[in-house]
């Protein structure tokens, strides 16, 4: 049974109390529904009248203390609670919070319209929901052209809205809107009904290009894409160039760049061709000037369309095509 000399510990108890939990432990202790105060208080049925009445009045006396004592400890730590926050000193350097920054596709494209903006081109949007005129036709890609098959297209509406395959649709909304000479890049999103994989995606970015004027020829073109790749890489960037075929050109070509990732040596990005294909290009061809209405024999100039990711791949290491789109937080 507890006994009024236990309660005469709780000064030296309380002195050992340093937090508000620790002294809110102590507390039901001693005042709580089975503390010690009404362990006392219980003792007292067993008294006689007399007894009881005496011993109850001290008892009470003594709870008053003992709720006093505990009252005084709360303000103590109150107290040196908030001098420790004055103390806390202003000047010290804070702790640095990571934050994020721009997509690696985002950070790219700026330093792309850096370069190009140097040479004189403007930046052109188009829409992503195209009609098989803008995406297709135009392009000199009628509707029976065996070249449409390589474009696996997700028809919104078949056969008159798709979803672009790529960005050059916006040349032809550039030609058909835009008073000549035109020098444009756009950057936008393609789609194709593709099996995703780490290289292809459904999903996909494109950067565009289109300088019409008058006089342009091939060597400018050449130019343009090898002085970009040593923008883009580094002054020792090796480039190579091959004919392809592109309805929208004639003639057409590619150009590769010596995979960054292996230095031309052979691996999984490249597929250990140690060569990537970054562009393809080609002089426009005179079918989709004058569809757009324009003057083949005054008029001339080249087009390009960049594979986006493979330079933002390239640039950063990034193997996979899908941990572009899908938020990977390693590229924080
Ligand atoms: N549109 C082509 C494709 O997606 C790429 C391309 C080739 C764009 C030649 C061009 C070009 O502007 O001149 O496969």
């Amino acid at each position: 049974m507890v006994t009024m000399r236990d309660i005469s510990t709780l000064p030296n108890l309380l002195a050992e109390i340093k937090t508000a939990e620790q002294l809110a432990a102590l507390e039901i202790e001693y005042l709580g529904r089975n503390g010690h105060i009404n362990a006392l208080a219980r003792t007292l049925q067993k008294l006689s009248p007399e007894e009881r009445k005496e011993k109850g009045a001290q008892l009470n006396a003594l709870k008053q203390d003992v709720l006093e004592l505990f009252e005084r400890k709360k303000d103590e730590i109150q107290n040196e609670q908030q001098s420790h926050l004055t103390d806390f000193d202003t000047s010290l350097p804070g702790i640095k919070q990571k934050s994020g920054h721009l997509h690696p596709t985002s950070l790219v494209v700026r330093e792309i319209y850096e370069y190009f903006t140097y040479l004189g081109y403007s930046v052109y949007e188009g829409p992503e929901i195209e009609t098989e005129e803008y995406n297709f036709a135009k392009l000199n890609l009628p509707p029976d052209h065996p070249a449409r098959e390589l474009q696996d297209t997700l028809y919104i509406l078949e056969p008159e809205y798709l979803l672009r395959t790529h960005t050059s649709s916006v040349e032809i909304r550039c030609l058909t809107q835009e008073k000549l000479p035109v020098k444009i890049i756009t950057p936008g999103k393609c789609y194709r009904n593709e099996n995703t994989n780490a290289s292809n995606n459904a999903i996909f970015y494109q950067l565009e290009g289109l300088f019409i004027d008058k006089g342009v020829h091939m060597g400018h073109l050449k130019a343009t894409l090898d002085g970009f790749a040593r923008f883009l890489y580094g002054e020792n960037t090796i480039t190579r160039f091959r004919c392809k075929y592109y309805p929208q050109v004639e003639p057409g070509m590619g150009m590769d760049i010596q995979c960054q990732l292996c230095q031309g040596v052979g691996c999984a990005v490249c597929k250990y061709r140690g060569w990537l294909e970054v562009v393809g290009a080609g002089m426009v061809h005179p079918n989709m000037l004058s569809a757009c209405g324009i003057d083949g024999e005054e008029w001339s100039g080249f087009a390009f369309g960049f594979g986006l990711d493979r330079l933002v791949m390239m640039r950063y290491g990034i193997t996979d095509i899908r941990s572009l789109y899908n938020g990977e937080l390693v590229w924080k």
